[in-house]
């Protein structure tokens, strides 16, 4: 099976590119390199650098044929959406749809999309399924929800057929040790806690002890990446198979704070993550939780990785060596 792969240089991307090599498909990545990381491409699959926006680029793609798109090559800093929202606009949007139009073009029928559980908002209740109110408090978020919404519509009048995936807290680095290219200027808890550990930066943040939470630091639901790999995958299957659109949740359902996540960080790493408390950051929601039946019960999965220690220790592996 011919597969695209947007933005399959990046962190979440190379790790669905991974599972994707080991159970043999025929892979084409796009990427335009700038948060993707050139460690991250393998030799045996095809590689065009460009924009997804550029229709020539896709053209050299899907020229040779593509039975499904698993679509990455987006912007996901919250804040920044805030802030520069047509940066937002003209990729994960515009692009999306440029993307969706070749598709459509060649003939392509299928569709795995990264979207968010940005696109709820702030929670009015826990844990947070699929029926949830979506109400996005970010640019970002809303981006996911407008494709969502596109994807639709584009089933109904056009059968294609998409997964869109929601997930929650994505961190962790193939636990194989095969992704040796780190993110570029994160913006997430982990990989910066990892930063600090490795001594690339010399301290962090925490954003507000004030919460209503047993430590006061807010709760996540993290979900290690070569699991929501995994899920990927299944996804393809199941719309392939049942011939229909699917959109679900990806989170491991464990909740953890970030005072918690920094104290299993020190034991991995052995000894202290230097780090200050101050402010609140504004939008962040005191405690959010996934549940995953939807995605457990129709794709047969679960979570692998998803433990603390285990998706620490992962990345740990990783930035240690750097
Ligand atoms: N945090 C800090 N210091 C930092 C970075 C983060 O204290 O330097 C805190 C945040 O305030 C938050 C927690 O760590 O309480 C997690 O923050 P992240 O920025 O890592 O992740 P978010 O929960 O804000 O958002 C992530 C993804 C979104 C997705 C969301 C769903 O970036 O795309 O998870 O749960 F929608």
């Amino acid at each position: 099976m011919k597969v695209l792969v947007t933005g399959g240089a990046g962190y979440i991307g190379s790790h669905i590119v991974l599972e994707l090599m080991e159970l043999g498909y025929d892979i084409t990545v796009v990427d335009d390199m700038t948060n993707g990381n050139e460690a991250n491409l393998f030799p045996n699959n095809q590689f065009i650098q460009g924009k997804i926006q550029d229709s020539s680029v896709l053209e050299k793609a899907f020229s040779k044929g593509i039975d499904a798109v698993f679509h990455f090559a987006a912007w996901k800093a919250a804040g920044e959406s805030m802030t520069d929202p047509m940066k937002y606009t003209l990729n994960n949007l515009n692009g999306t749809f440029v993307l969706l139009d070749a598709m459509l073009k060649y003939g392509t029928k299928y569709f795995v999309f990264s979207s968010s559980a940005a696109v709820y908002g702030a929670p009015k209740y826990l844990p947070i399924d699929e029926n949830h109110p979506t109400d996005p408090e970010n640019y970002y978020g809303y981006t996911k929800l407008a494709i969502e919404e596109n994807l639709r519509w584009f089933d109904k009048l056009k059968g294609l057929k998409s997964a869109c995936l929601r997930y929650f807290n994505a961190a962790g680095y193939d636990p194989k040790g095969r992704i040796r290219g780190i993110e570029k200027t994160p913006a997430n808890l982990l990989p910066i806690i990892m930063e600090v550990a490795s001594g690339l930066r010399k301290g962090f943040e925490i954003f507000g002890e004030d919460y209503n939470t047993e430590d006061g630091t807010c709760i996540r639901d993290y979900i290690h990446v070569s699991d929501l790999a995994k899920a990927h995958i299944l996804a393809l299957d199941y719309i392939r198979t049942h011939n229909e659109s699917l959109t679900v949740n990806l989170g491991s359902e464990n909740g953890y704070s970030v005072k918690e996540m920094t104290k299993i960080a020190e034991e991995i790493v052995g000894k202290a993550i230097p780090h200050k408390i101050v402010g609140r950051r504004a939008g962040d929601p005191a405690k959010l939780l996934a549940s995953s039946a939807k995605g457990k019960d129709l794709l047969k999965w679960e979570p692998k990785f998803s433990d603390a220690k285990t998706l620490i220790e992962s990345m740990w592996d990783l930035y240690k060596s750097l």
